[in-house]
């Protein structure tokens, strides 16, 4: 079965096709990064406007690299949250009246469950499994019993994880994506130059929930209180001692999940599963089998979405051509009947 993905949730225009939900026929991703940079930040109404000039062509290259026309395609799936509300419009109306046209299903794919699913596209994974999936807007620690079935065990209360690499880079104009910018830097960097907080929350809380605005804040804001006697503050020293307590923050949650759950694998996925430290940290929990998608598949593409799209309409469970888009995401925990 042949699935084309659109994927128009932020600023990456991408469209796939893949087969059987596992052999990527073509995946091409067109970034704004470049549209965006003088931002230091995704601007919503660039992107979308963007996405309306580009998705035609971004879908007809899909097919060209796959050696495949539209006749060949036996489904469409499209993400349709989370995302900003105008981008996620442009990829769902254009899939809703491409099936429409072809006369064949149609289906939704929530972005954050796509994500988790990109290391499948290139692994055997066999479930459950602790799932850790970091990007842009969203930070979640989840038990995955089983493909439908997926637990959220924590969560960020503030900023996502991404969000406070992206700030951080943009206050000391670091660059853009702040992520990719921080993670080439810290290789430079001593990790230990600052002694920045790990935030604590309050006692009783959800010991898997997580806090980025008071690192965010102390990062930004308070920098000379958290610095090491001698250390110098600079650029590679602080995201590599941003970085340190960033990822850290993750792994402590991780390994205590791992051993109540009683689990042996860890998925990650989503922007922040290609930050170097992240995969170093993931690899070397003892007894632990770590994935992580390829540097493709991290960030936003299609091939996630036909991936996960093919499940859904093997399985059936099509979507309705009136289905809306949503910028947020109100319950994780799926179970279909
Ligand atoms: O998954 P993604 O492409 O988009 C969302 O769904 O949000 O993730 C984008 C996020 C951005 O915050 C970006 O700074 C971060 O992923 N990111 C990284 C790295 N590459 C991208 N963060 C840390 N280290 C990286 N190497
Ligand atoms: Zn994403």
């Amino acid at each position: 079965m042949l699935i084309l993905g659109i994927e128009t949730s932020c600023d990456e225009c991408s469209a796939a096709v893949v087969e059987d939900g596992i052999k990527i026929l073509s995946n091409n991703i067109a970034t704004q990064i470049e549209e965006h940079t003088p931002w230091n930040g995704v601007v919503p109404e660039i992107a979308s406007r963007l996405h309306t000039e580009w998705i035609d062509g971004v879908v007809q290259k899909a097919l060209n690299d796959a050696h495949v026309d539209l006749s060949d395609i036996d489904g469409v799936a499209v993400t349709a949250l989370p995302g900003l509300m105008g981008s996620l419009l442009v990829g769902l109306s254009y899939a809703k009246a491409l099936a429409w046209s072809l006369d064949i299903p149609f289906v939704t794919v929530n972005h954050m469950e796509a994500h988790l699913y990109a290391p499948h596209l290139e692994y055997k994974i066999e479930y459950p499994y602790l799932g850790l999936i970091v990007s842009g807007g969203h930070t979640l620690i989840c038990h995955v019993h089983d493909q439908y079935n997926m637990e959220v065990m924590g969560t960020t209360v503030d900023d996502a994880c991404g969000e406070a690499f992206d700030k951080v880079a943009k206050f000391y104009k670091l660059g853009y994506p702040g992520g990719v910018a921080i993670d080439k830097l810290a290789r430079k960097g001593d990790p230990k130059a600052f002694h920045f907080p790990k935030a604590r929350l309050n006692k009783g809380d959800n010991p898997y929930n997580m806090s980025y605005s008071g690192l965010k804040t102390a990062v930004i804001n308070q920098l000379n209180q958290f610095k090491k006697d001698g250390a110098e503050a600079t650029h590679e020293n602080i995201a590599a001692s941003f970085q340190r307590i960033a990822i850290d923050m993750l792994i402590d949650r991780v390994k205590i999940a791992l051993d109540e759950r009683q689990l042996d694998q860890v998925v990650a996925g989503g922007g922040v599963s290609a930050n170097s430290y992240l995969r170093k940290r993931l690899t070397s929990i003892k007894g632990c089998k770590a994935y992580f998608p390829s540097m493709e598949l991290c960030t936003d593409n299609g091939a996630m979405i036909a991936g996960l799209g093919y499940h859904h309409i093997k399985n059936d469970h099509l979507s309705d051509l009136r289905s809306n888009a949503q910028a947020r995401v109100m319950a994780f925990k799926h179970k279909y009947p």
